[in-house]
């Protein structure tokens, strides 16, 4: 009998808690994670590298069919800038039909696959057995950026990196193809003022019930 497969759907805006609690969902049901923002910075990379622009499509396209895994470990990778123009490659629609493939492979792999992103629950794997839908207010976002950034040795100015969010979610909810939305059947979450352990916990209660 094939061996069954789990997959379960993060999505929400940036710093929303997303990655972290697809980690530790992963590391806590022994399944694969798949940051996907990291392959639509990766291929915003690659654009920029090569001196192409972000709002070409083709070079886009070109460059996500091209994707290595080492790109996947760019220096820059989490740089703001690359985070605008992944958000800008983002949105062709070449893009993601070609990046649709490994992400649907990667959740197929057995044992299966915490997968977090944008259109997860949506479009990517509408059929995963649990999905959750992470929110936090700008400021609170803002702020943990800040805070992440500075972990990385990176000073950064509040106004600055929540305008820079600001355009990006209106930019990912505002595209037409895979906007950035809650799925209809996803459990929604404000993080605003949880901690991490308690989203977590929320998502535990929720995914038993779920998978059971
Ligand atoms: O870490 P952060 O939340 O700032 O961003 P990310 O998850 O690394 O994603 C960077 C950009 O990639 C987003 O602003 C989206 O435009 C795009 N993205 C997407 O369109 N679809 C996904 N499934 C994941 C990311």
């Amino acid at each position: 009998m094939a061996e069954p497969v789990v997959t379960i759907a993060v999505d929400g805006p940036a710093a929303s808690g997303k990655g972290t609690l697809a980690r530790r969902l992963a590391d806590h049901f022994g399944l694969n994670h798949l940051d996907t923002g990291g392959l639509y910075r990766a291929v915003a990379v690659r654009v920029l590298r090569q001196g192409g622009d972000p709002a070409d499509e083709a070079s886009g396209e070109t460059a996500a069919q091209n994707l290595e895994t080492q790109d996947l470990e760019a220096p820059n990778l989490r740089a703001e800038e690359v985070g605008q123009a992944a958000s800008i490659v983002s949105a062709h629609p070449k893009v993601r039909a070609a990046l649709l493939i490994y992400q649907r492979d990667f959740a197929a792999t057995p044992p299966g696959a915490v997968l977090d992103g944008r259109d997860i629950g949506t479009v990517v794997c509408p059929e995963a057995g649990a999905k959750i839908y992470l929110d936090a207010s700008l400021e609170t976002r803002a702020k943990r950026r800040v805070k992440e950034l500075r972990l990385r040795g990176v000073e950064s100015i509040e106004s600055r990196v929540l305008q820079e969010m600001q355009d990006r979610d209106a930019r990912d909810s505002g595209r037409a193809v895979a906007p950035l939305k809650a799925a209809e059947d996803a459990l929604t979450m404000d993080t605003t003022d949880l901690s991490p352990d308690e989203v977590f916990d929320r998502a535990l209660s929720y995914i038993a019930a779920r998978l059971e």
